[in-house]
């Protein structure tokens, strides 16, 4: 025999479903709340940023700061590594030191990740940034400038890795390296001789898949960012120039180069929980250069 309820029983009904899907509902914001503001959180981490001395080593370094990370700035000249440590411990409160390394040097870069352990115990964040950008006509490029430009970007990317990984990021079963390849390393140009900067950059951008495929297992992620034209002591001069900034216009959609601070969030997303499972991958930040 079928019952219906009264108007006050329906009513009391309704009230304790609507309370329980108002608690229900709390809960769920509750928990997306704190995903939101752990996502990105780096608070007590430790980041070697190398090249950190000026351009895009300096920004990320702020960026990863900005986040609660404790920084050790690599590059070769200490007065500069100094200020930008100093200038990041005031800024952001956390620690930050600047260590004098060049990365083409076995002995240097060991010393270097030997001190920064010694400093902070642990090393979570590896940006390997530091790079130059060899220019010369392919057909007369001299071998000194290809060996340059593969000692640094390329050599160098994979001994900073190897002695993090091997040092730190192995034995602590957790780690992420960022290598800062280049747009470069996806594309050929037809606007300026560079072949040795693509071939080198391209090795980075399959380094980086290489070591990922490598050391997923240990606990590693190891990624990419390709950048496109963005204004630092390194492009400023070719970056100026009227030619290339009309070059610029018609090969970028956007239209335009990047400015600063357009490349932190890339390397804040690579460096937190919030890329846990991003492995092997590269990020073009280039207004859409490759994209065409
Ligand atoms: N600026 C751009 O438009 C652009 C575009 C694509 C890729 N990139 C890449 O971004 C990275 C940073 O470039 P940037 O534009 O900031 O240039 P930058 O010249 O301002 O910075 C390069 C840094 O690397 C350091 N460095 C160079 N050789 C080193 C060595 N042997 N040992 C230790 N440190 C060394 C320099 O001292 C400097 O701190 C480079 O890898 C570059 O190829 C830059």
């Amino acid at each position: 025999m079928k019952k219906s309820l009264s108007k006050s029983q329906f009513i009391r009904l309704t009230n304790i479903m609507q309370n329980d899907m108002i608690k229900k509902h709390s809960k769920v914001l509750k928990r997306r709340k704190s995903m939101a503001k752990n996502y990105f959180d780096l608070t007590g981490q430790v980041a070697i940023v190398t090249g950190a001395s000026t351009g895009l080593g300096v920004q990320m370094a702020k960026a990863l700061a900005n986040q609660g990370c404790n920084i050790v700035a690599l590059a070769r000249r200490q007065n500069l590594i100094d200020e930008v440590a100093a200038e990041i411990e005031k800024e952001y409160g956390v620690k930050a030191v600047g260590i004098r390394c060049d990365i083409t040097d076995t002995e240097s870069v060991e010393a270097a990740v030997d001190a920064a352990l010694k400093e902070f115990g642990r090393i979570n964040i590896l940006i390997n940034n530091a790079g130059t950008g060899g220019v010369h006509p392919a057909e007369d490029m001299p071998d000194e400038t290809f060996e340059n430009e593969m000692n640094i970007d390329l050599f160098g990317t994979f001994k900073v890795a190897r002695s993090v990984a091997k040092k730190a990021m192995i034995p602590a079963k957790y780690g992420r390296i960022i290598n800062i390849a280049s747009m470069y390393g996806l594309v050929g140009n037809k606007i300026a001789p560079t072949a040795c900067y693509h071939a080198a950059k391209g090795g980075v951008v399959n380094l980086t898949r290489a070591l990922a495929a490598e050391w997923g297992e240990k606990g590693i992620n190891v990624n990419s960012i390709c950048p496109g034209y963005f204004y630092t002591p390194l492009t400023e001069e070719t970056l100026n120039s009227e030619f290339f900034q009309n070059y610029a216009k018609t090969m970028i959609p956007l239209a335009r180069y990047g400015n600063e601070g357009e490349l932190d969030s890339a390397a804040i997303f690579l460096a937190s929980p919030a890329s846990s499972y991003v492995n092997g991958q590269n990020i073009a930040v280039d207004g859409g250069y490759t994209c065409m």
